[in-house]
């Protein structure tokens, strides 16, 4: 039977007719474009309180609309405010496309929170731009929005905070450091065209595999993320020696050697050479998971809500607030 051509069910009304009490049990659908979704997001959804979680893999776009659909038809419009549904996967533009389908589902009953984070690069992004705002009036050096911002790598993290920060209006460079790209110019070119098209944020992009122009662009910039690929180190000894001070540096690879010759996982704001200030990936993925936590219990609670990068980025700075 095809849910959207039929007359939805009223509250305690299931399709025998029979007249049952609404369902308040909270249920979040994890919609996710790859074969193999991380189980860190459901361990994630249970501990923010979730009755149930339902796993769905490979799912496209169209099997999107037909599962929310179904969802929302057999939970009529309170159960609905109680399912919330979350988009995962690897690539953010399969990710997106998913969100648009369900987007554009006109149902009333559409009141369910709708949460994006494909491979934690929302979250993630996020995370590490308020926790760079925060460092900045720590340091006293200023608001993010003047700054000159440089990001390397560029995974669904590295994009998707290249985006944040160029729709605050920083200067933004994303780079590109893998060394083994057949054609990094053409390839760093091609990100950039992405993101103007898709996001609408004119940023700059350059292929940097090695240490000159790495050097080159740490000289010019005050921010500096490190969002390579895990185990990849970016920034080396004799690059910190080499670009000037007034910098806040931060690194979200984990695993050892970290993006930053020096930074340690844990860095909160330290200085970890003159004048430059790191934050590590740890104080970094406590921020994230904190962050996801207060999207999915809100997510769960209160529904009719998009959190996209934008809500992510709101969330994340109400996580400070009170901090000064
Ligand atoms: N701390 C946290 O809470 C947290 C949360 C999520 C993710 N992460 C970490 O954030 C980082 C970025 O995640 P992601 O999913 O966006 O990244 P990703 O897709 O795994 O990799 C990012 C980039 O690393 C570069 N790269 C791959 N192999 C390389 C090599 N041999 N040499 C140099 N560069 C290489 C790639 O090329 P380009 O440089 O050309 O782009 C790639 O685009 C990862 O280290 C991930 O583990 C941390």
């Amino acid at each position: 039977m095809e849910s959207s051509k039929v007359k939805p069910l009223e509250d305690g009304e299931t399709s025998e007719g029979i007249i049952r009490s609404a369902s308040k049990k909270s249920i979040l659908f994890i919609f996710d474009t790859e074969s193999k979704m991380s189980s860190f997001d459901v361990c994630l959804a249970y501990d923010a309180g979730y009755d149930a979680v339902m796993l769905y893999e490979n799912v496209t776009p169209k099997d999107a609309e037909r599962l929310v659909q179904d969802a929302l038809f057999s939970r009529g419009p309170k159960g609905s405010r109680f399912t919330s549904f979350f988009i995962g996967g690897k690539d953010l533009g399969k990710a997106e496309a998913v969100l648009e389908a369900i987007k554009n589902i006109k149902s009333p009953q559409l009141v369910s929170s709708i949460i994006i984070d494909p491979r934690g690069a929302y979250t993630t992004a996020a995370a590490m731009i308020a926790k760079t705002e925060q460092a900045l009036l720590t340091t006293k050096m200023g608001k993010l929005e003047n700054k000159r911002c440089i990001i390397f790598g560029t995974g669904p993290v590295g994009k998707i905070a290249t985006v944040l920060l160029g729709k605050l209006g920083c200067e933004v460079v994303i780079a590109s450091t893998n060394p083994n790209r057949l054609n990094g110019k053409k390839y760093i070119k091609g990100v950039v065209r992405l993101l103007l098209k898709r996001y609408d944020v004119d940023i700059r992009g350059v292929y940097a595999p090695g240490q000159k122009e790495r050097i080159h662009l740490l000289r010019e910039a005050d921010v500096v993320f490190c969002a390579a690929a895990p185990g990849i180190q970016v920034i080396d000894r004799s690059i910190l020696e080499e670009i000037g001070s007034e910098k806040i540096m931060v690194d979200v690879n984990v695993v050892p050697p970290l993006g930053i010759e020096g930074i340690k996982p844990e860095d909160d704001v330290r200085e970890i050479h003159p004048g430059i200030f790191g934050i590590g990936p740890v104080t970094i993925g406590r921020l994230k998971c904190k962050l996801e936590m207060k999207i999915l219990r809100e997510a769960r609670e209160a529904g009719e809500k998009i959190y996209d990068y934008e809500l992510c980025l709101k969330k994340a700075r109400s996580l400070f607030k009170g901090a000064h």
